[in-house]
């Protein structure tokens, strides 16, 4: 624990807390779709009917019914879990830190996409395996990287193949094929990270990982982006033997997540259409997507390129070679904008010229506004022809 330094990213965050910065920074849902009415009424007819038994301990694994609901969803997405291949956990994020727990040891090698999503370098890095990185391309990562990467001994590989934080990138079918095709050669855990895959605006959903890798890979899902994030519930679904060991690792952990909002979440999908709330939510952030990417192209100087996501929440901007984000953040707070830079998520260093956009958490008209803000910061910067200066602490 000595070697571990302060989130930059919280530090960035603290920058933001004021009402005159338009933040893109944060990876916020938009609580405009919280469902508080709908989860007022779930909680008050759970209390009612079952409120003993929801204020009880309950078994590790979780709520039986909400487990059967998850992988009911799954099965309409073309994926087969049984319930009791599910187990429910505090948001993804322990998702992440179980799974590092079971199968880390020290000096492991781990291969993470590069950029990759700064709460698993900070969950798996706390078991200090050796991260190796496969640069993520604009339909996923180097297939190449990632064979030469195969023949180390690799352990574990922890990918988002949909609507990627911080990138807003998505592996196509065939990188998904070409991928799975190199992890099946190894013994190594693929590590499918899920939290965006349902907020698709556009396109078609590709397969996830585990029609090709079968019990090889493990998959992570949260209702944070779907139905809200303060409730801290998630899963994982993983083969029989995995599971045992993670149901233990929770165990210890945290004895079980919590069995009200469990039963709280399996009411409010009892009661109500998750897809007609699902679609609310997609219209909106595919209208706030289209804003920020037509005010980039407008506004931002040549050379500036965005990716262009077909849903999740994100976009990430690269600056012209030798420009710094870092340098461009101090510039874009005088500004009143906010956004992080690309440097951390890259545990191999580098990133410098990158930035991550949050998009879902700002209506379309302070987009506009934010976005012309950053321009000017920009232009300003492009000027300036600053050179490269990377920050301290991560
Ligand atoms: C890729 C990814 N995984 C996991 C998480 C953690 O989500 P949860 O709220 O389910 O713990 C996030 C949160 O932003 C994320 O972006």
């Amino acid at each position: 624990m000595a070697g571990l330094q302060k989130s930059f990213i919280r530090e960035i965050l603290k920058v933001t807390e004021s009402p005159d910065v338009i933040s893109f920074a944060g990876g916020l849902p938009n609580p405009r779709f919280f469902p508080v009415e709908e989860i007022k009424e779930a909680c008050s007819r759970v209390l009612k009917e079952h409120g003993r038994e929801a204020l009880q301990y309950r078994t590790t694994e979780g709520f039986l019914p909400l487990r059967e609901q998850i992988a009911d969803r799954y099965a309409l997405h073309g994926v087969h879990v049984s319930p009791d291949q599910i187990l429910i956990t505090t948001g993804s994020q322990q998702g992440i830190d179980l799974v590092g727990k079971i199968f880390l040891n020290e000096g492991d090698r781990v291969v993470l996409e590069r950029p990759s999503y700064l709460g698993a370098i900070q969950a798996l890095g706390l078991y200090q395996p050796k991260f190796r990185v496969v640069t993520l391309e604009d339909e996923g990562c180097d297939v190449e990287e990632l064979r030469s990467q195969a023949l180390t001994g690799l352990k574990l590989m922890y990918s988002v193949p949909n609507f990627q934080n911080p990138s807003g990138i998505s592996y196509s079918v065939s990188r998904r094929e070409e991928a799975a095709e190199v992890l099946a050669q190894t013994n190594a855990v693929f590590l499918e990270d899920d939290p965006y895959g349902e907020l698709r605006f556009r396109g078609v959903r590709a397969a996830s990982m585990r029609k090709f890798l079968k019990d090889q890979a493990i998959l992570l899902g949260s209702f944070s982006k779907v139905v809200s994030p303060g409730l801290r519930l998630g899963w994982i679904a993983a083969g029989a033997a995995v599971m045992e060991k993670l149901i233990i690792a929770k165990q210890a952990s945290d004895l079980h997540s919590s069995s009200l909002e469990q039963r709280v979440v399996h009411r409010y999908l009892l009661d109500n259409d998750l897809d007609t709330h699902l679609s609310r939510i997609r219209i909106a952030y595919g209208r706030q997507r289209d804003a920020m990417v037509h005010m980039l192209d407008t506004y931002c100087p040549t050379g500036v390129t965005c990716t262009r996501p077909e849903g999740g929440m994100f976009l990430w901007v690269t600056l012209p070679p030798g420009i710094s984000s870092m340098n461009l953040f101090n510039l874009a707070v005088k500004e009143n904008v906010a956004f992080v830079p690309g440097h951390p998520f890259y545990v191999d260093g580098g990133g410098d010229s990158t930035l991550r956009l949050n998009f879902s958490n700002t209506d379309e008209a302070r987009i506009e506004e934010g976005i012309k803000r950053l321009g000017r910061a920009m232009c300003r910067l492009l000027e300036q022809g600053t050179p490269v200066t990377r920050p301290s602490a991560k």
